[in-house]
């Protein structure tokens, strides 16, 4: 893709994971407004046309798609510049991954597995390429797999172990992969899994997840970073914003102590430049209230009036 000597456009509201396989190319960050996380078309589109661009990421937030992205997608193949799709938070969503060169997506966000990936190819140029990957079956996947499925039926996930931090505890694990170089086939334990979910129930109860939040937050003083939920957006949480960095470390404290540990998307990597608003503000006034199905209804209710009581407390 050339991808070291023209630009990648890379959005400035992005997790170290989506942008560290770009971390060698010309990257170029480009802003995403809020409320809504909308993409600039009309400028990416200027730039695609005035400037040297190998390729263009956007990335589908918290499972929403970008109306204008079939416009987007037009311009890429007009002036040969890759669109690439991150559908890591919208794998279930309904039309992803339909208008970019290729979408990439992350299994375990939206379904019961542990690990695994995806990747969807619309450029007929590109399929030869990703058709020559060999992928092999790496026992260190099965061994992370496994550690991960404990984790869950522990219920140990407060401790909030992540994948660093099992490398780190577990070395052994990062050399194997190391070793390994290659693409590895998902765990047994994720192909399994797929052939046993079923989409439209994971969808249906995500969706009644998140409109509980919009009802239940609404005459409270917060603001919401994702305030609609379109027809076809299958969502990966509820991002809400409070008024300070303050308030909002209080009210993870608040709940962190109660069992509650809420997640923030995301801290800003350190290479993003300065002057963008919407990194900072999702990294120091956010968090995601949860939407997966497993999440019943009582414990929604329970967190929704403990929000309710912190905010009384602490605004
Ligand atoms: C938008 C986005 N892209 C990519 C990734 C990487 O996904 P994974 O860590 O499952 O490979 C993430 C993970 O948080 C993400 O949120």
């Amino acid at each position: 893709l050339n991808l070291a000597e023209k630009k990648v456009l890379f959005p400035c509201y992005c997790c170290i994971e989506a942008v560290s396989p770009f971390l060698d190319s010309n990257l170029c960050f480009y802003d995403v407004e809020l409320p809504g996380f909308h993409i600039p078309i009309d400028e990416l589109i200027d730039k695609i046309s005035h400037e040297q661009i190998s390729a263009i990421v956007v990335i589908d937030y918290f499972g929403q798609v970008e109306s204008r992205l079939p416009e987007l997608y037009e311009a890429c193949k007009e002036y040969n510049v890759v669109l690439i799709e991150d559908c890591a938070q919208s794998l279930l969503s309904n039309g992803v991954g339909n208008f970019c060169h290729v979408a990439t997506a992350s299994l375990r966000k939206l379904m019961p597995c542990p690990d695994g990936g995806a990747f969807k190819i619309n450029a007929t140029d590109l399929k030869p390429i990703f058709k020559s990957v060999k992928m092999k079956r790496g026992v260190v996947n099965d061994i992370a797999a496994l550690l991960i499925i404990i984790i869950d039926v522990l219920h140990l996930e407060e401790l909030n172990l992540n994948r660093g931090l099992f490398e780190k505890i577990f070395p052994f694990l990062k050399r194997m992969k190391q070793k390994t170089r290659s693409v590895m086939k998902p765990s047994h334990f994720c192909e399994r899994m797929l052939t046993r979910v079923n989409p439209d129930v994971i969808c249906t109860a995500r969706r009644e997840r998140w409109l509980f939040w919009k009802d239940q937050l609404k005459t409270l003083d917060v603001k919401f970073a994702m305030p609609t939920l379109a027809d076809n957006a299958c969502p990966l949480g509820f991002p809400i914003l409070f008024g300070s960095k303050n308030i909002r470390d209080n009210i993870l404290k608040f709940m962190s102590k109660r069992g509650i540990h809420l997640k923030v998307h995301w801290p800003v990597p350190n290479f993003i430049p300065s002057g963008f608003t919407t990194p900072l503000k999702m990294a120091d006034r956010s968090v995601t209230l949860p939407v997966f199905p497993e999440l019943s209804w009582a414990k929604m209710k329970h967190i929704s009036n403990l929000l309710k009581e912190v905010l009384n407390k602490v605004v």
